[in-house]
């Protein structure tokens, strides 16, 4: 999908299928034939590897001026220290989609029940920033946090990533609360392809007392990619020396 954006939005795109048996030497140099592209101004590693790639290794051989993911050390510290350089690509969707809604998010109490490292903790800084779009009062929930439900009904929006289809229902929610889900997931289905994409939350139950909620698929999906092709624009801008 994100290559077929690429073509739609005129850009040029390389999609680099490393077979899973070659060692990690093969990826670090792919990187760095990229890193050396002046056609390309973006690089991203996707999470899906095998286990003798570490892929922390290969987010850090991406140059960070290249890393619109948001994912490289250097572009966390930015975000972390309040001046955002790229911001990972889920997160700054979810925000994005709350501010075009008219969701407040200014003193507005979130609950996120998710601490990855490409979903909650990035989304949390960003919720915290002393700016538009931030000021938000975070809590932070995963699976060794006592007593989730109770967390959660007290949130303004609740922002849930769990990778559990359909976990989080009525009883976590109350009511007017708007609900962002991140997750996708397989359930079976009758149908050709014999299965169906839900999200991490149990739609039907608890979208009649949300005042707001994203529906999968659709809602979040697309605007991650959104906002990673908007990271590219920007990186092409920092290579370039253009305001971003
Ligand atoms: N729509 C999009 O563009 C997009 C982008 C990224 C991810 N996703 C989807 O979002 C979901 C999460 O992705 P991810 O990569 O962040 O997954 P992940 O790394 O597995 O994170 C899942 C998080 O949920 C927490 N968790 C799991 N079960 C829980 C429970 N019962 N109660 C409270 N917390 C619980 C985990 O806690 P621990 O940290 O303690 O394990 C972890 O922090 C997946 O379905 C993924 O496909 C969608």
């Amino acid at each position: 999908m994100k290559q077929r954006d690429v073509r739609e939005l005129g850009m040029y795109g390389e999609e680099v299928d490393i077979d899973p048996t070659e060692p990690q030497t093969v990826l670090l140099e792919e990187i760095e034939r990229l890193n050396e592209d002046s056609r390309i101004h973006g690089i991203i590693v996707q999470d899906d590897y095998p286990d003798h790639v570490d892929w922390e290794a290969a987010i850090e051989a991406i140059d960070p001026r290249k890393d619109v993911d948001g994912l490289h050390p250097e572009n966390i510290g930015h975000l972390v220290t309040g001046r955002p350089r790229f911001v990972p690509a889920t997160p700054l969707g979810i925000q994005r989609l709350l501010e075009h809604e008219g969701v407040t998010i200014a003193g507005a109490d979130v609950v996120i029940v998710n601490r990855s490292e490409i979903v909650g903790k990035p989304l949390a800084h960003l919720l915290l920033q002393k700016t538009a779009g931030g000021n938000a009062t975070v809590t932070v929930c995963h699976s060794r946090t006592n007593d989730v439900p109770e967390k959660t009904r007290n949130a303004d929006i609740l922002v849930v990533g769990v990778d559990s289809p359909e976990l989080i229902d009525d009883f976590y929610v109350t009511q007017g609360t708007v609900v962002v889900d991140v997750g996708i997931g397989r359930v079976d289905a009758d149908n050709e392809k014999g299965y169906e994409l839900v999200g991490d939350v149990d739609f039907d139950a608890v979208e009649p007392i949300a005042s707001a909620i994203t529906p999968v698929p659709s809602g979040v999906g697309p605007m991650t990619r959104v906002m990673l092709h908007s990271n590219t624009v920007t990186a092409a801008r920092l290579q370039h020396d253009v305001d971003a």
